[in-house]
């Protein structure tokens, strides 16, 4: 099923970040063409190297990178997409998709694409249940974006957090 699809990874700022490369893995052995795109945060917490070696495609991180054949990159990518998954989406990205913000590669390739998006947040408990989050991530659904909902874990902060009946994970 999801041999030979486009995806589209967004990866962000938050702890849970290492868990992307399990996940990017599993999409590339399913048979999917991966492309990872980091914030400039998320780079604080898993260098692009190892998307890059899991994936076998560039890494986007700088929206004004020249490193490449020319295209403008955040458009051709978009284009190309089958479904865009930002996982973990930090309260940061999570508010600029709600109010259509563009000010970095990922912000600006999700905004350029038409296909499905899936939002898997991840962040601490009491960021999480803050109205203005909660406002944000009801927005994105409103825009037909999929919020998965967080597994309860242990958090960085040392606390332990997340939807009872969402199963278990660490932060997302
Ligand atoms: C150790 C550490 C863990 C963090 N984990 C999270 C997290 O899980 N979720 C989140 O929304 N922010 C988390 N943050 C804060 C974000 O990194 C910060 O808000 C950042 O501006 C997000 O940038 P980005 O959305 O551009 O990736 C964490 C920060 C630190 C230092």
């Amino acid at each position: 099923m999801l041999k030979g699809k486009n995806i589209i990874l967004g990866v962000t700022g938050s702890i849970a970040a290492y868990k992307t490369a399990g996940l990017a893995s599993m999409l590339v052995k399913q048979g999917c063409n991966v492309h990872v795109i980091m914030t400039e945060n998320a780079t604080n917490f898993i260098n692009p190297i190892t998307f890059e070696s899991l994936t076998g495609n560039k890494c986007l991180v700088d929206t004004f990178d020249r490193n490449f054949q020319y295209q403008v990159e955040h458009v051709s990518i978009a284009k190309l997409a089958d479904v865009v998954m930002i996982a973990p989406a930090s309260a940061n990205v999570i508010a600029k998709l709600a109010h259509g913000m563009a000010d970095d590669m990922l912000s600006t390739t999700v905004l350029a694409c038409k296909c499905k998006k899936i939002i898997a947040p991840a962040m601490n408990t009491n960021m999480y249940e803050n109205p203005i989050v909660q406002d944000n991530i009801r927005i994105c659904q409103s825009y037909g974006m999929e919020v998965i909902t967080p597994a309860v874990g242990y958090l960085a902060c040392g606390d332990v957090g997340g939807r009872q009946d969402a199963g278990t994970g660490d932060s997302f």
